[in-house]
């Protein structure tokens, strides 16, 4: 293949990105979106925020706008997300409790139904863990609800969308030895004990000099995927510039590749210059949109797989 999604495809795989919905009047971004990725995330226009400004008025103008461009260039879209400690708008944030506990199902309820067919994999409950050593669950609003919050909201999406595959997403969970994937691990363990309906976790690897790419990532994708749910590298950002960056982006590529039941990787943004990072360059094209040496070596490794 001689792009991203191409070669991705030969193997059965996926390859995309993010995009900000009011880039896709740019011409440069639009281009290399449409050639380069076949699966498409809203990097923020279908969070709780954006979707339910006001309790049960919903706006899904942002989001369909997205999708809309995504289905009509023959791609497939990544929903993200329908429950997250952050992002959620004033109302919600202020709510606490069995109201909260229902507002929350609501939510997934509608935003699931709104797109219900449209969605490959939606990014039912994202970052649910603390960080640091203790496996918890992060403190949330959510989280005082009760520690069955989230399975409360896969139910209620498998229920509005039986079609789109059902993920659970988080960051920092890419090293095995480490305890916050220790923890997802074995969440995504005990629902698929119990038949609470999970098929995928979302890795979103966001690396830098902090969180490196771990050497045992492989190893990681591969026992999720022996649970018997579908991996999905869902956010990839890589710090750093050069042949040490592309060569991280490569083993990232390698691991996905490696583990049959890794469906496809997502880089978070089109060029540099889309990235969340206010600094730095962790993505595949840059700042004018052109190819970077991680590209290249992206694309090789796709290639030779
Ligand atoms: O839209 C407003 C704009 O009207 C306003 O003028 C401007 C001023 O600050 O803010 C704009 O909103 C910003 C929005 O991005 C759109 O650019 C928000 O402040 C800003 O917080 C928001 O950041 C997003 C961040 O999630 C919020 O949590 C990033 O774009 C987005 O890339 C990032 O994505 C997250 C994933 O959802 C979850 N995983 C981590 C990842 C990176 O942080």
């Amino acid at each position: 293949g001689s792009t991203l999604h191409e070669a991705a495809d030969e193997s059965g795989r996926y390859y995309g990105t993010a995009i900000a919905g009011h880039k896709l009047s740019d011409s440069q971004y639009t281009t290399i979106a449409n050639r380069e990725f076949d699966m498409i995330t809203a990097e923020n226009e279908m969070k709780l925020d954006a979707t339910e400004p006001n309790q049960g008025q919903f706006n899904f103008s942002a989001g369909d706008q997205i999708v809309n461009w995504a289905l009509n260039n023959g791609k497939q879209v990544r929903g993200h997300t329908l429950a997250w400690h952050s992002q959620q708008p004033q109302w919600m944030q202020n709510m606490e409790g069995s109201q909260l506990r229902q507002a929350m199902l609501n939510h997934v309820t509608q935003v699931a139904t709104h797109y219900r067919g449209k969605i490959h994999s939606w990014d039912v409950v994202n970052e649910a863990f603390e960080d640091g050593n203790s496996g918890a669950r992060r403190n949330s609003n959510l989280q005082r609800t009760g520690n069955d919050w989230i399975e409360a909201a896969f139910r209620a999406a498998r229920t509005a969308d039986p079609g789109a595959k059902l993920c659970y997403n988080d960051y920092n969970t890419d090293d095995w030895s480490h305890a916050k994937t220790q923890a997802v691990y074995n969440m995504v363990a005990d629902f698929k004990n119990r038949g609470v309906p999970i098929d995928c976790v979302g890795f979103q690897a966001h690396f830098n000099s902090g969180n490196p790419v771990p050497s045992n990532y492989h190893e990681t994708l591969q026992n999720f995927a022996d649970l018997g749910v579908d991996v999905q590298i869902t956010e990839l950002d890589i710090e750093g510039s050069g042949t040490s960056q592309a060569e991280q982006f490569r083993g990232i590529t390698q691991a996905c590749m490696a583990v049959s039941r890794c469906q496809g990787i997502t880089v978070w943004g089109v060029r540099d210059s889309d990235s969340w990072r206010s600094q730095g360059t962790p993505l595949l094209f840059d700042g004018n949109g052109n190819k970077k040496a991680a590209y290249n070596y992206v694309l090789d490794q796709l290639n030779s797989g």
